[in-house]
């Protein structure tokens, strides 16, 4: 059987691109996504069609196609007498091999009545024939365009429904609220986005939550931001509630719980009405204040006991504060900045630094402050090197006023390791002493340096 159709393909030349229609096929008038298919054209337009050289009893001809199409329609007008029969083959595969694709009678190919030949291609030296291939991009009902980003290249569908790929075959990266779908004449099926609040760019599909959700959204979204948390960023961060004058998606939608550092139990407050959790005899939304009936105590652990006094809990400098009582006088004997420096004092410590405190944050049962060093009067066994490091002080010290620290202030450092549970980090703790640092001191100090290297300190 002569095998007259070896191959269709069609690439779509440029014309067809701009065959643009004023109105989005994909869209009806109220925005609403309805099924769209690109419009039929002839793909044999500006493709030369190729023809086996060889007896005219059994030609071949060929068309190169550029990608997978719809096919409509085949139209062959013949110049000769029409042959007796006539086979299609298709191939996806470049041309190594092909299939059947559709038989037709010559008659059959003669009721397909499309206007004669765009393009007039010689398939031999004594016919030509005029052809015309009707077809359309594969879209999935998801397009109403279609065309070449370049003359020559494959076609690619515009997408439209928030789909993306060759085809429209996948939904866009964000459009991943529930699984793709082709599009019917029924529905639309567009991909939607996930609902992340504005706070994520990025999401991803998960088949559980879609159907516990009834099939109505699967999206989760990734990497909330604006201390946001949850499958749709929907609420607060541990740590953070709800500004409830601003709307979810405000960038400052949530915001820190500020819960007091000696009179809440934890950092985390509640995210609608941004209550901290409160020690005992302990009120207020950032529990900052002692409740009725309770007053100020002495001790950090228990800041209200029963009483009758309604007393601000440390509202202003909260770690200074504490008033020394019972507890903080068993801790230590609180600091009053007045040290005399000798060399006997110099000797009994491990190190002595000249450093500067530029900012403080809580850690825990820690105070962390950044600290720079200025200069190392007598460096210990783990240098201590100078320029930007934390220096940590546990919080009962500091509240106890054993340390009195303050950031922006330079302090002449004096500590021992013996107490450091960590000898590679800086600590300061109620054995060390931070004097508020006098220029006098440098000269003093150099001197006691320049003693301690002679061997002063160890023979005193
Ligand atoms: C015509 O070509 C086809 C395919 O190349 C081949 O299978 C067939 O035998 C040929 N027929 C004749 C009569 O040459
Ligand atoms: C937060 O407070 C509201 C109102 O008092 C309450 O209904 C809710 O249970 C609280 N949430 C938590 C996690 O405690």
């Amino acid at each position: 059987m002569p095998g007259l159709w070896q191959g269709l393909g069609v690439l779509l030349s440029l014309q067809l691109a701009l065959l643009c229609l004023a109105s989005d096929p994909c869209y009806d008038a109220a925005r609403r996504p309805r099924y769209c298919l690109p419009e039929p054209t002839d793909l044999a337009v500006g493709r030369l069609v190729q023809a086996s050289s060889g007896p005219v009893a059994n030609a071949s001809l060929s068309l190169a196609l550029g990608g997978r199409f719809e096919l409509l329609y085949v139209a062959l007008r013949f110049c000769s007498p029409r042959p007796h029969s006539l086979a299609l083959y298709k191939s996806t595969d470049h041309g190594h091999s092909w299939m059947p694709f559709q038989f037709f009678s010559a008659r059959c190919l003669q009721a397909y009545g499309l206007p004669p030949a765009s393009v007039i291609s010689k398939a031999s030296e004594h016919e030509a024939i005029c052809t015309s291939v009707g077809g359309r991009c594969r879209c999935n009902g998801h397009a109403a365009r279609c065309g070449a980003a370049r003359p020559g290249g494959a076609p690619q569908c515009q997408c439209r429904h928030n789909t993306a790929g060759p085809e429209c075959e996948t939904c866009r990266a964000f459009y991943c609220d529930r699984p793709w779908q082709r599009a019917t004449p029924s529905d639309a099926h567009e991909c939607v986005a996930c609902e992340c609040n504005r706070h994520s760019h990025r999401c991803r599909f998960n088949m559980e939550l879609y159907k516990l959700s009834g099939r109505k959204s699967g999206g989760v979204c990734l990497n909330c931001r604006h201390h946001t948390a949850g499958r749709h960023c929907h609420y607060c961060q541990p740590g953070f509630k709800r500004d409830l004058a601003r709307p979810i998606t405000s960038r400052r939608a949530c915001k820190a719980c500020q819960c007091h550092p000696i009179g809440a139990v934890s950092t985390m407050c509640n995210q609608t009405t941004g209550q901290c959790q409160c020690k005992m005899g302990v009120t207020g939304l950032t529990c900052n204040r002692c409740a009725q009936g309770f007053q100020q105590s002495r001790t950090a652990h228990i800041p209200c006991i029963p009483g009758d006094e309604l007393t601000p809990l440390y509202p202003c400098a909260p770690i200074y504060a504490l008033p020394l009582g019972t507890e903080c006088q068993t801790h230590c004997s609180p600091s009053h900045g007045r040290v005399h420096m000798n060399l006997r004092k110099y000797c009994k410590k491990d190190y002595v630094l000249h450093a500067q405190l530029l900012a403080m944050v809580e850690s825990g049962e820690w105070w962390q402050f950044t600290t720079s060093v200025l200069a190392v009067y007598r460096q210990r066994q783990v240098p201590i090197r100078r320029g930007e490091q934390p220096l940590w002080v546990p919080r009962q010290d500091l509240a106890c006023g054993c340390l009195r620290l303050q950031v922006g202030k330079a302090y002449l450092v004096i500590g021992n390791d013996a107490e450091s549970p960590d000898p590679a980090r800086l600590v300061l703790d109620r054995n060390s002493l931070a004097l508020p640092w006098r220029d006098v001191w440098a000269h003093k100090l150099r001197r006691f340096q320049q003693q301690d290297r002679q061997g002063n300190c160890r023979s005193p």
